[in-house]
């Protein structure tokens, strides 16, 4: 199945936005932007301060060419020139140790706002240029400041607000430009960079993990390791190793599938050959010779013995173990059972079931017999004097202790113990019996362990789910999650 990337059903965004770079191409348009509103806003307070400042300058310099005329009063001809050259409507100068000079129209609008440049916090300057910005109606600001040019001397002007505004907006449009192509630049190198450096390469992993899962068995389909030190490079190499590490083990599994089916057959018709042998051998046993009728019953018992094998290795050979069928049941019962089974074959060995009448279990009964007989059989062939069986119920599981007093396991045969074919120390055993069990356990969900053994005894303990959810939820881990002797 086909997933997107990123499932955002809430967004419903457009299927080309859900690749990982269009993504990223809108995120850093966004980020972009969002970067140049936040320098937006001191320029343009900035803009508005300079703006206001040579206004105040150019009023300087027509009050000084005022006073060189030394003229003690100017026409009004005169006066309007100078006003219009300063773009103001009225203006005065302080300057200390003298009077204040004056120049304006005859009729002066009154100031609907007061702008003092000599103490305007930056916020301050901020918030005004915005109200500057979102006022449309005609303004007359009375701007206060000192002269550039000369320190100390106070500059007032009364000027209209909409020129300044006109030459703000204009600089907004060319700020706001200039951000668009400085976004979209940005933008689509990020983009070009993260396609090269991120998206394709982590294309062609997406696309190898695909490949293979389907076709796990094909090389092709594996990853090539790559030589890049950074992430993507390590994710890469180790993809390769897990792939052909995967390669290599399907490959042993298919030839061990194979083995597995032909000593299937062999084993099938062997023990059939067997029965056919066991039939004649029987009449042996009546054999009027001595010495055949005391060898009859070895003879047998060894074909007992072969046919056996045969048949729990046919067993084990068969593809799967056939999923359990659950049912409750009373756990004291079953037990009861296997000792019932088994008791006849262990002359002096005391059987204890330790179990608990009202202990229930969820479990495919057969199989679980054929999991505590296992174990019960190995510890009666061990030799051991008792044999207690015991339940109990915890932490949403139930375990069965089968417990011995026999001499232990060998050391040879600890380390593999679970392992099929591997693990048998004693004449005549196949080395199946642990290895059905744990495999029986964990289609139930549970597991088969080896609590303790040593010269006092051994324990083998079979955990198993508490409920059948339980056992759904625990048998469908994925295998690698198990522990896998
Ligand atoms: N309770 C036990 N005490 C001592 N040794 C044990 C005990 N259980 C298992 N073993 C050792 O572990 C080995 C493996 O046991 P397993 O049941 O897998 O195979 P097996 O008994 O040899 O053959 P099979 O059960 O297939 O006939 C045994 O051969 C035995 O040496
Ligand atoms: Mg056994």
């Amino acid at each position: 199945m086909k997933r997107p990337y990123l499932h955002l059903p809430h967004l419903a965004l457009p299927p080309w936005t859900r690749g990982l770079s269009a993504r990223l191409l809108l995120l850093t348009i966004a980020f972009v932007m969002l970067a140049e509103v936040l320098i937006y806003l001191p320029s343009i307070a900035r803009f508005r301060r300079d703006y206001l400042e040579v206004r105040l300058s150019n009023a300087h310099l027509a009050i000084l060419a005022l006073e060189a005329t030394n003229a003690a009063t100017v026409g009004p001809l005169l006066t309007q020139r100078l006003l219009d050259h300063a773009e103001a409507s009225a203006i005065a100068i302080r300057a200390p140790g003298q009077g204040t000079v004056m120049l304006m129209q005859d009729r002066v609008p009154n100031p609907d706002a007061i702008v003092d440049l000599r103490d305007e916090p930056w916020y301050g300057q901020i918030g005004d240029s915005l109200r500057t910005l979102a006022n449309d109606e005609p303004r007359t600001l009375r701007v206060i400041g000192e002269s550039s040019k000369a320190p100390g001397v106070v500059v007032e002007v009364l000027m209209r607000e909409a020129p300044l505004r006109r030459q703000m907006i204009g600089y907004s449009q060319r700020i706001l430009a200039l951000s668009i192509a400085i976004s979209l630049i940005t933008a689509g190198l990020v983009f070009a960079a993260l396609q090269m450096m991120m998206v394709r390469p982590m294309r062609r992993l997406t696309d190898s993990m695909v490949a293979f899962r389907a076709d796990p068995e094909n090389p092709a389909t594996a990853v090539a390791p790559s030589r890049r030190t950074d992430e993507i490079g390590v994710a890469t190499r180790n993809l390769a190793e897990m792939q052909s590490g995967l390669l290599g083990a399907l490959r042993q599994k298919a030839h061990l599938a194979a083995l597995g089916e032909a000593v299937g057959k062999i084993n099938h018709d062997l023990r059939n050959i067997l029965s056919t042998a066991r039939l004649v051998s029987d009449r042996l046993t009546a054999s009027a010779d001595p010495y055949v009728r005391k060898t009859a019953p070895v003879l047998l018992d060894a074909i007992d013995k072969a046919v056996e094998l045969c048949s729990r290795t046919l067993e084990f050979t068969r593809e799967e173990q056939p999923a359990p069928r659950r049912a409750r049941f009373g756990l004291r019962d079953l037990v009861e059972e296997v000792v019932a089974g088994l008791a006849p074959a262990a002359v002096g060995t005391r059987w204890v079931n330790d179990i608990d009448p009202a202990l229930q279990v969820v479990a495919d009964r057969d199989q679980l017999y054929r999991v505590i007989s296992n174990l019960a059989r190995n510890a009666m062939e061990a030799g051991a004097g008792r044999i207690a069986i015991g339940g109990a119920r915890g932490e949403g599981r139930i375990a069965i202790v089968v417990s011995d007093d026999g001499p232990g396991i060998a050391p040879a045969a600890r380390e593999r113990l679970f392992k099929a074919f591997a693990a048998s120390t004693r004449r005549g055993g196949s080395g199946l019996g642990l290895a059905i069990a744990r495999e029986i356990a964990r289609a139930h969900g549970g597991d088969v362990v080896l609590q303790d053994t040593g010269p006092g005894g051994t324990r083998f303990r079979i955990e198993l789910p508490e409920t059948e959810a339980d056992a759904a939820a625990s048998s469908a881990q994925p295998l690698s999650q198990r522990a896998v002797s």
